[in-house]
């Protein structure tokens, strides 16, 4: 049972999840990932923050009920509706049917529509306050991070800010709940993933989400997942901030690639040669179509190069990495120096395809992209080496 009295008004009160394999059956959880949940008790009311996914509930509801005995919680405060956070809401309202969900207009609404949930609601707006008794909640909108009803909450006298999904990350809590009580140096990278793969879509109303929430100075950021900010909240800030902005976090590159028989893998090779020999050091390489895509997005968020190789399979891009580009395309990709490859047999399909859909994208390639029929030759091999050099100049001129 992982309670933890975060200030003299909040308690963490969330769950670890160490069992689901894929978050939204999508994206690999190597290190699990923690559904956070908080009580703020004022001096009258009782407010739970955010909800668990419903395999989670009866552990929540221990939680609470260690905390409060007997005594019905007030309020549930729904920042956000993805049913990771909501999942329980039909077993927490037959534990305590008294409990009023608050939330705004669009939250309310997908009560009703997820769980058929009326009962006792209260709507906000965006600037609304909750008086809990001596603390008060603050609600500001924050729509699409992630979903169109989001919202953060601000307790003002502590100045602690309920964030949703903004600046978690995935990762279960091993025993600590805050940054200060666990070296949370591993949160990082799954950060960098959780955001990318997750939010990553949503970069402007991330920007504009930062810009709501100027003059505010948390104390703590109690985010849906991961840990609990206080030491490293400028880091997370700043990493939120430099996602959200597509700003590329080092010079380094992403080649994602397909290769059915080996050839196209041979372009590759001789491209990562030719930025190595023009100075990169950082080079993530992925087979498509063995690599996973939760891997290949954050890669391709973290780098400023990214290639994009592939075979033509039917007269198309080889799916694996079709995939890909759809993934980038949805996500809004910018701020790359790029360039793309294409094998053939008999039609030459593949590589054109690429450039003009990272064109499309704003990411046009340095160079038209790099075609082979069939096997690569000497001749080939110095172009893909070249094409290395051209990027990696590009590269580096930005350090
Ligand atoms: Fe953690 Fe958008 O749900």
């Amino acid at each position: 049972m992982q309670i933890r009295k975060i200030s003299p008004s909040v308690s963490y009160i969330g769950v670890n999840d160490r069992s689901t394999t894929r978050f939204e059956s999508m994206w690999p959880l190597p290190f699990g990932v923690s559904y956070n949940s908080y009580l703020v008790a004022g001096e009258e009311k009782t407010a739970i923050i955010d909800g668990v996914e419903v395999a989670y509930a009866v552990d929540q509801i221990a939680h609470i009920k260690s905390l409060l005995g007997n005594r019905v919680p007030d309020y549930l405060v729904i920042n956000h509706m993805e049913p990771d956070h909501s999942g329980a809401i039909r077993i927490l309202r037959c534990e305590w049917p008294e409990l009023t969900i608050v939330g705004n207009a669009q939250t309310l609404g997908m009560v009703k529509g997820f769980y058929g949930e009326e009962g006792n609601m209260q709507v906000v707006k965006d600037g609304d306050v909750l008086d809990l008794g001596g603390r008060s909640l603050r609600f500001r909108t924050t729509p699409m991070v992630h979903w169109p009803e989001t919202m953060m909450t601000f307790l003002e006298e502590e100045s602690i800010l309920f964030s949703g999904d903004a600046f978690g990350c995935f990762g279960a809590l091993n025993g600590g709940v805050t940054d200060r009580e666990m070296d949370t140096d591993r949160y990082f990278p799954e950060m960098e993933r959780y955001y990318s793969n997750i939010v990553g879509k949503y970069g402007a109303f991330v920007q504009k989400a930062f810009a709501k929430l100027q003059g505010i100075k948390p104390a703590a950021i109690c985010s849906t997942h991961g840990p609990v900010w206080i030491d490293r909240i400028a880091e997370t800030m700043n990493m939120y901030d430099r996602l959200s902005r597509y700003e590329p976090l080092d010079n380094g590159v992403t080649i994602v690639y397909g290769s059915m028989y080996g050839n196209t893998q041979h372009l590759v090779e001789a491209l990562a040669e030719g930025l190595v020999e023009g100075g990169v050091r950082d080079i993530s390489i992925y087979n498509a179509a063995k690599s996973e895509l939760s891997d290949m997005i954050t890669a391709s968020f973290r780098h400023r190069g990214l290639v994009v190789a592939s075979p033509t399979y039917s007269e198309n891009v080889f799916p694996p990495v079709q995939s890909f580009l759809k993934a980038i395309e949805i996500r809004g990709l910018k701020n790359r120096v790029t360039a793309a490859m294409g094998s053939f047999t008999w039609v030459t399909k593949a590589g054109p395809a690429i450039q003009s859909q990272l064109e499309a994208m704003g990411l046009a390639p340095i160079e038209p992209a790099l075609l082979m029929k069939q096997g690569i030759t000497s001749g080939l091999a110095d172009s893909a080496k070249e094409l290395g050099h051209k990027m990696a100049a590009q590269l580096m001129a930005k350090i």
